[in-house]
């Protein structure tokens, strides 16, 4: 469905009830797709959330004579034998920031590549200087020309060497793991990110017969392997649906057994929620979160990579702090631009004082609806995040960002009491609930 026209309209302000659970991790997945290129046998891929970044991942797998058979809607059996290092079409590589994982997967599998540049949000400049000078550390050859990046290796093969990241990048990390795994010799990263997507694109290649150790750490040392085979892998529960799913609960004053989750990942999200008064209980795979009749309190937020503060949870919990009493502070470490949602917000009556990398927020005791956008991704889950906390009928615009990457959004948030409905122009009706 195009959902480029369409707007998210929903009556808030009733506290929500239920279960909600988690789908598979979208960075993981672009990552985990993309690396399938590198085994010329099948692989089936499961948990994969149904979500327009994975099909715009699949569309270009296709594109270079990749076979993609979905066997249900959330597993896809992939077969790369065919695949040549073609030219995927620039619309389809410049609508996701991850279609930069061909350049390093097929460095990987034909020794060369030639991938537009990718896309994504706009978080200002988002360079990929790293991923380059990765490639170039193990023998490439790589230049930027014309909105083209172009790499290869002067004899066909690339060769393992240590590399030190100056900035601790995911997308870089995960890129020259993907070079390095059928280079020869070996390939160690140093002041590599830790993000459990990095692991679990490792153990996907793992399991596939790669020799990666070390991911999850700052050190991961790559031991070159000459093939890959095949494999059946399940991916992890996406941490930054997750959450979004435990703010949502502490904004809405509602109950909600987030499942299917790792609660480990949560760890950062789930101290800074405490310590504004929201309950969080552990039990197993699932968190509970519950605000009660308690005032949010303010808080001081900083992003990080992981372990830290995730930067994609910047929106969602600029949201709550909104709503917090008191004076909180949000400082952005990761991004350079991410605090677009402000304005949005502020439309909801927010008050918000963006000065340079740190936001300051002072509490409001209900934000009031109105008309907002959808600026990014997790700019928009937080705009649904304000609108189910507030009284009255807010519509958001531009929802084609959402869909990015949250699965069956409307149908879970429907499951857990919440007044939502995607609506187009033809037929908008605002008396609906
Ligand atoms: N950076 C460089 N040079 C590089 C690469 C990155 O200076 O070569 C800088 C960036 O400018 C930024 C920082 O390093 O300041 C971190 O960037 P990183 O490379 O880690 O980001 P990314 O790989 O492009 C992934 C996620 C983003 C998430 C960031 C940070 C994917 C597909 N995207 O992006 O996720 O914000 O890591 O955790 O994995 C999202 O899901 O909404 C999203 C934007």
């Amino acid at each position: 469905m195009d959902t480029s026209k369409g707007k998210i309209i929903i009556s808030g302000g009733k506290p929500l009830y239920g279960e909600i659970p988690v789908s598979g991790m979208k960075n993981a997945a672009v990552a985990i797709l993309f690396s399938t290129i590198l085994t010329e046998d099948k692989c089936i891929i499961e948990n994969l959330p149904d979500i327009s970044d994975v099909n715009v991942s699949l569309e270009i797998l296709r594109s270079i004579g990749v076979k993609v058979r979905h066997l249900d809607k959330n597993t896809v059996e992939i077969d790369s034998s065919s695949a040549a290092p073609c030219v995927a079409p620039y619309e389809l590589v410049s609508k996701m920031r991850a279609s930069y994982y061909l350049i390093g997967a097929e460095l990987g599998r034909f020794g060369r590549a030639f991938v537009g540049l990718p896309g994504g949000c706009d978080f200002g400049v988002r360079p990929i200087d790293q991923h380059i000078k990765g490639f170039e550390a193990l023998g490439a050859d790589a230049k930027i020309d014309g909105g083209y990046i172009e790499a290869s290796c002067p004899d066909g093969v690339l060769h393992g060497n240590s590399v030190y990241m100056d900035v601790v990048t995911v997308g870089g990390t995960i890129n020259l793991m993907l070079a390095a795994v059928r280079a020869e010799g070996i390939t160690v990263i140093e002041n590599a990110a830790h993000e459990p997507h990095i692991v679990d694109t490792a153990n996907f290649l793992n399991a596939c017969g790669a020799d990666i150790r070390g991911a999850g750490t700052g050190v991961i040392k790559i031991l070159g392997v000459k093939k890959l085979h095949g494999g059946t892998y399940t991916i992890v529960p996406d941490m930054i649906e997750a959450g979004t799913f435990m703010i949502l609960a502490a904004a809405t004053g509602g109950n909600l057994k987030v499942t299917n989750l790792i609660p480990k990942h949560m760890d950062s999200v789930t101290a800074k929620l405490c310590e504004m008064g929201v309950k969080v209980e552990e039990d197993g795979d699932s968190l509970t979160v519950s605000r009660g009749d308690e005032e949010l309190q303010h808080v001081n937020v900083k992003t990080q990579p992981y372990p830290g503060f995730p930067t994609d949870m910047n929106p969602q919990m600029g949201v709550l702090l909104c709503l917090a009493k008191g004076i909180s502070h949000l400082t952005e470490n990761v991004w350079e631009s991410r605090f677009r949602y402000v304005e949005e917000l502020k439309r909801m009556g927010a008050k918000i004082q963006v000065n340079g990398r740190t936001a300051e927020f002072t509490g409001v005791p209900s934000l009031h609806a109105a008309s907002v956008r959808a600026v990014d991704l997790r700019a928009g889950s937080a705009m649904v995040i304000a609108a189910l906390a507030t009284p009255g009928i807010t519509e958001i615009e531009e929802i084609h960002h959402i869909f990015r990457g949250y699965e069956n959004l409307i149908e879970k948030l429907r499951a857990i009491g919440a007044d939502i409905k995607v609506a187009y122009p033809e037929n908008i009706s605002y008396n609906v609930f």
